[in-house]
């Protein structure tokens, strides 16, 4: 039944989003790609149809008074396969790579950003990981000024953006106690799909009773609050056809047909917000990313930026709000100065252990790589039945163990006061004082955190193949976004500033232990498991520590924070209703508003962040 829905469903999007003949008074909410199309105002402008920004354009539009225009780089996706069969890889011509900057932390290596260019942004290309952070880590967020922003405050936005289903009676058997089947912290009729791959390695077993082994527990419900310890993941996909759920399909495709009060444009960049009186945001300028032909179209209300944590803190530079000693070098007029634009980066560092093993219950992830047959058969089984291997996220799986500090090492009180230093000293001479003020109130939370029994710092992900990434998802680093050119083409230089931290490093020789403890557990020894790298001749803390720096990478694919929501004398960009200080009628929506990044994954909470500020933007309509 499912299948012929789907058929009339994909009928329906083809005939009304493509193809759709040139009207000034076009009635649909369907893509344009020449701004003859438009309007000449809106009430709002949105700059970037990727995650964060469908969700405010879909929740202001409800109301058919507000009309809203949505201006995306990237074009719509068109439904390829890869987008939605969790265990294909995606289309590589919707995810965008750039390059850091030589990184001293991994001696002197650059490291790649990637982010999602296409109508929906990340969600369409990332992992489908898709469990929250830890109640504490929104807390912080709270604490560093943002009342209503902790876990209470957000958790009836991560109900509102879900569909949860509970998993299959096949998979609950598999893994007896791993998943609770409670509904209690989960939303049942969200336009996200959240649910569980039907289907799993056997092997996985032994992931949790190798864990179990060595202490770390087993964490049923990882959505309430409480994501630590080791768990079976959500995922972002619909239960019933088991495929992706992203942005563009679960936030804008819906209403696409039907409302006539949003318009989105794609395959143009915003490059300028135009201030009026009073630093009001009248308009932007955007451009064609074909002919580069620049236009500009005013906003009656307010422009909305959610062009990702990369992107907005380029925009708003290249608009005269940012620090201005950097504004004023690239001879751009100062409009407001505002330090903390492009500041407080933070990802998560990551470093891939890789395994092999001796005595393998068959078969195993690499299957689909190495024997054709198999993975043929698994696509047709997956195509007919919504079922195997292919229900899986490439490269993905959804076993984790998130560990606190004191679960990865019995030292870690040591470990904390031993890599304590000067926050001054980690910043450059000329760092304003309000970034360097914002970012000891953030220590200060951290050093709660890394000594918390309930929020984790290290995060161990297996598949069942031979690669075990290894991520430091509570980094005390901080890195920047800044434009080095007026040229809105050129992407912002990236600085992750990996490992600045003592701190960082540290964690990360810790759980490369902590890993080794797991593989050499009875149950992964009884797969026969062999580390390969940095493998067993990789040692002493000095060696374990070179091979980090030569082996990691600076991103786990969620680049937050440069646009914090602090105060303004802590470097923050927007106060707690996303508005941009020393401005009206402008606001940030995306990851960038991250205060500091969560102990998990970043797309549910951007949809929740996101959720909120279109209740905050509707509340302040008038
Ligand atoms: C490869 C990859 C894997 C990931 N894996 C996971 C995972 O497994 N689980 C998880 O929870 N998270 C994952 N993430 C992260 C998650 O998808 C992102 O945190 C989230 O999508 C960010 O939402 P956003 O709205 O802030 O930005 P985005 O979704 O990136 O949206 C920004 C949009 O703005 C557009 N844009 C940029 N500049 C301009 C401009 N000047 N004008 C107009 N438009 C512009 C971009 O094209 C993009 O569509 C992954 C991300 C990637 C890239
Ligand atoms: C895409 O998916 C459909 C089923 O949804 C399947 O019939 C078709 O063969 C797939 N196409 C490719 C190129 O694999
Ligand atoms: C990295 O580059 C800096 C500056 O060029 C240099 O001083 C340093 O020795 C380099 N480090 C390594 C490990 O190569
Ligand atoms: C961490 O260790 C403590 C004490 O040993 C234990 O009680 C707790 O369950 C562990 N937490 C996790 C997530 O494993
Ligand atoms: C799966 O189901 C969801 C929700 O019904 C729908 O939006 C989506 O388009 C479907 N995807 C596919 C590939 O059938
Ligand atoms: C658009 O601008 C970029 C950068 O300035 C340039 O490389 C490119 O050739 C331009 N494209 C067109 C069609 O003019
Ligand atoms: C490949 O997969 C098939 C099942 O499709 C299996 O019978 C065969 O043993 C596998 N071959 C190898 C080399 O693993
Ligand atoms: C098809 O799905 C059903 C349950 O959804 C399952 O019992 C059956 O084994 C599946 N068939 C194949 C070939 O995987
Ligand atoms: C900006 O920085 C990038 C990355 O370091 C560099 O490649 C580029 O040449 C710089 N551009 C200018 C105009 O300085
Ligand atoms: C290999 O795995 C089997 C089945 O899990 C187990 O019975 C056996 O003891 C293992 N062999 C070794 C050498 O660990
Ligand atoms: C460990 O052994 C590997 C492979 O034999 C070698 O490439 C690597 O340099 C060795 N590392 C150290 C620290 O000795």
């Amino acid at each position: 039944m499912w299948r012929i829905l789907q058929v009339i469903v994909l009928l329906v999007y083809s005939s009304v989003s493509y193809g759709s003949p040139f009207n000034r008074h076009a009635p649909l909410a369907v893509v344009f790609d020449h701004t003859g199309q438009l309007r000449e105002s809106y009430d709002y402008i949105i700059a970037g149809g990727g995650t964060s920004g469908l969700v405010v354009a879909n929740r202001l539009t409800e109301n058919p008074r507000i009309s809203v225009l949505v201006i995306e780089r990237g074009y719509l996706d068109g439904q390829e396969n890869g987008t939605s069969v969790p265990g294909l890889s995606v289309p590589t011509k919707y995810v965008r790579t750039d390059t850091s900057v030589p990184q001293k932390g991994l001696n002197n290596r650059t490291a790649p950003l990637y982010t999602g260019d296409v109508v929906g942004g990340g969600t369409v290309v990332n992992g489908m990981f898709f469990a929250r952070g830890a109640a504490a880590d929104y807390d912080a967020w709270e604490q560093l000024g943002n009342p209503g922003w902790g876990w209470d405050g957000l958790l009836p936005y991560f109900k509102k953006s879900e569909t949860f289903t509970p998993p299959t009676a096949e998979i609950d058997d598999m893994f007896p106690g791993v998943i609770s089947l409670d509904l209690e912290p989960h939303g049942l009729d969200g336009p996200v799909g959240s649910s569980f791959s039907n289907c799993q390695y056997p092997v996985i077993e032994n992931f949790y009773a190798g864990w179990k082994s060595i202490g770390v527990a087993i964490n049923p419900q990882p959505n309430n609050g409480e994501a630590t310890g080791a768990f079976y993941s959500t995922m972002s996909a619909y239960a019933k056809n088991q495929s992706r759920a992203h942005a563009s399909n679960a936030y804008y495709r819906p209403i696409a047909g039907a409302r006539r009060n949003l318009h989105l444009i794609a395959g143009h960049s915003v490059s300028k917000i135009n201030f009026g009186e009073k630093n009001r945001a009248v308009s932007v300028d955007f451009m064609s990313g074909t002919t580069n032909e620049t236009s500009t179209v005013k906003a009656d209300c307010e422009v909305i930026l959610a062009a990702g944590a990369f992107r907005t803190p380029q925009i708003l530079q290249l608009s005269g709000v940012g620090p201005e000693p950097l504004l004023s070098s690239l001879g751009i007029k100062t409009v407001v100065h505002l330090p903390g634009v492009g500041s407080n980066f933070q990802d998560q560092p990551t470093l891939y252990m890789q395994f092999r093993y001796g005595n393998y219950t068959f078969p195993t992830p690499d299957w689909i790589f190495s024997n054709a047959s198999w993975a043929a058969e698994q696509l047709d089984i997956y195509y007919k039945n919504r079922t195997g291997i292919m229900t899986i996220p490439y490269l993905g799986g959804s076993t984790v163990a998130f560990l606190p500090l004191q679960n990865v090492t019995s030292d870690y009180q040591s470990l904390i006061t031993s890599t304590s230093v000067n926050p001054s000293s980690l910043f450059p001479p000329s760092t304003h004082p309000s970034i360097i003020a914002g970012y000891i109130a953030q220590t200060e939370l951290l050093r709660s955190i890394y000594l918390s029994s309930h929020t984790a710092v290290a995060e161990i992900a297996w598949e069942g193949g031979d690669t075990v990434p290894l991520a430091m998802i509570r980094p005390s680093s901080r890195g920047s976004i800044n434009i080095n050119t007026t040229n809105p083409t050129s992407p912002p230089v990236i600085d992750f500033n990996t490992f600045s931290h003592p701190i960082d490093i540290a964690i990360a020789i810790a759980s490369v232990k902590k890993i080794r403890e797991w593989a050499s557990s009875p149950p992964m020894r009884a797969l026969g498991t062999i580390e390969t790298f940095p493998g067993a001749n990789v040692s002493s803390v000095a060696q374990i520590e070179q091979a980090i720096r030569n082996a990691a990478t600076s991103s786990w694919q969620h680049p937050t924070s440069t646009t914090a929501m602090m105060k303004r004398e802590w470097g923050g960009v927007v106060d707690a209703e996303l508005r941009v200080y020393g401005t009206q009628g402008l606001r940030v929506v995306d990851a960038g508003v991250f205060p500091m990044s969560v102990a998990g994954h970043s797309s549910s909470s951007v949809y929740a962040v996101a959720e909120k500020a279109a209740d905050i933007i509707k509340a302040a309509w008038i």
